[in-house]
């Protein structure tokens, strides 16, 4: 069995691709410093508890195990904290991302899939992004996303260190068999903390914005269920394996919801209508974000299978009412 470095795979979309590598016959080890992951999202594989910014813990995680690739999910991912904290951002996401690659050359390992986002592009100047536009970030999380992206490249031209970079757009949902789900504290995705409102156990959702050109005011986003993800992650590492080159890919559904659809499909699945009030636009928010997700698709064969959002919205209604009980 082929062992495989999850690097944070204690966190929402890692430890879901910890399953997903388990169901493909891979043996996922979570290395991860538990500061947003879950001990208990670890079921697939060891838990190694540590930091990419330890490299001698690192160094002698990747020495026990020898792992034939790695997954590297393991960043800080709140837009708001980085635009207030940027040192926290680059120094964790950046310098925590050459201690791996370094790492990963010093063990002779070249094979990489990597957790990026479209946050590297920036605000869109095309209705549908695909993979050639302007990567212009404009809050420190995508931009220490990208200084990865571009670290990726340089390492494969110096070491040939092969590694495929997925750019999500918004990563959604829960496992469908109801095992792990998303749980970040704190929460500031749309489709969790309007389930918690409809649960009555958060405050009614606030509306980032109605007045953006969009057809309901509303912006738009391009849901894509996180086990979708996760199997894109392992059709990724298989092409790796069999010698794929090294690229950059979106990983979205190509289609997008505006916040007043996710808000009347959350009441069609679970009856509910969700508490809500209108609210200002929240900085940064570009009205519409909707992946063009053909070029993934084309190269690997991968479908997203999962992320309608009756779905979506399914599988995190389950996880939530799950954890509340
Ligand atoms: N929204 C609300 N109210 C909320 C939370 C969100 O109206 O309380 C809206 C947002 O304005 C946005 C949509 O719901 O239009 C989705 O917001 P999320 O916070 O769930 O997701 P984002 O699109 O802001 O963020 C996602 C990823 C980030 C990534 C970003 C790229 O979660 O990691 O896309 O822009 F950086």
């Amino acid at each position: 069995m082929k062992t495989i470095l999850v690097t944070g795979g204690a966190g929402y979309i890692g430890s879901h691709a910890c399953k997903a590598l388990a169901t493909a016959g891979y043996l996922p080890v979570a290395y991860d410093n538990l500061v947003y992951g879950h001990e208990r999202a670890v079921q697939w594989g060891p838990l190694e508890r540590g930091d990419l910014l330890d490299r001698d813990r690192l160094a002698a995680v990747v020495a026990q195990y020898r792992p034939a690739a790695v997954m590297h999910f393991a960043a800080y991912a709140y837009v708001g904290e980085s635009v207030g904290d940027p040192g926290k951002y680059y120094h964790n996401n950046v310098t925590g991302s050459l201690a791996l690659l370094q790492t990963m050359c010093a063990h002779g390992i070249d094979k990489l899939v990597f957790s990026s986002t479209c946050a590297t592009y920036g605000n869109p100047v095309h209705a549908v992004l695909d993979e050639s536009h302007p990567q212009a970030p404009i809050n420190p999380y995508g931009q220490s996303k990208l200084m990865v992206e571009t670290m990726l490249r340089d390492f494969d031209r110096a070491h040939a260190l092969r590694a495929i970079a997925l750019r999500y757009f918004n990563a959604a949902g829960a496992d469908l068999e109801g095992v792990i789900g998303e749980d970040h504290d704190p929460e500031t995705h749309l489709i969790p903390l309007a389930l918690g409102a409809a649960a009555g156990k958060r405050e009614p959702l606030a509306v980032f914005g109605t007045d953006y050109p969009t057809a309901d005011g509303t912006c738009i986003r391009d849901y894509i269920h996180v086990q979708d993800l996760a199997d894109a992650h392992v059709s990724a590492l298989q092409a790796l394996e069999q010698g794929a080159p090294s690229g950059a890919y979106n990983l979205g559904t190509g289609e997008g919801r505006s916040v007043k659809e996710v808000l009347d499909a959350i009441e069609k699945v679970t009856g509910i209508s969700v508490p809500h009030v209108f609210g200002d636009r929240r900085e940064g928010d570009p009205a519409r974000l909707v992946a063009d997700a053909a070029l993934f698709q084309r190269a690997f064969g991968w479908r997203p299978q999962h992320s309608d959002l009756p779905t979506i919205i399914r599988s995190a209604w389950q996880w939530l009412n799950r954890t509340a009980s």
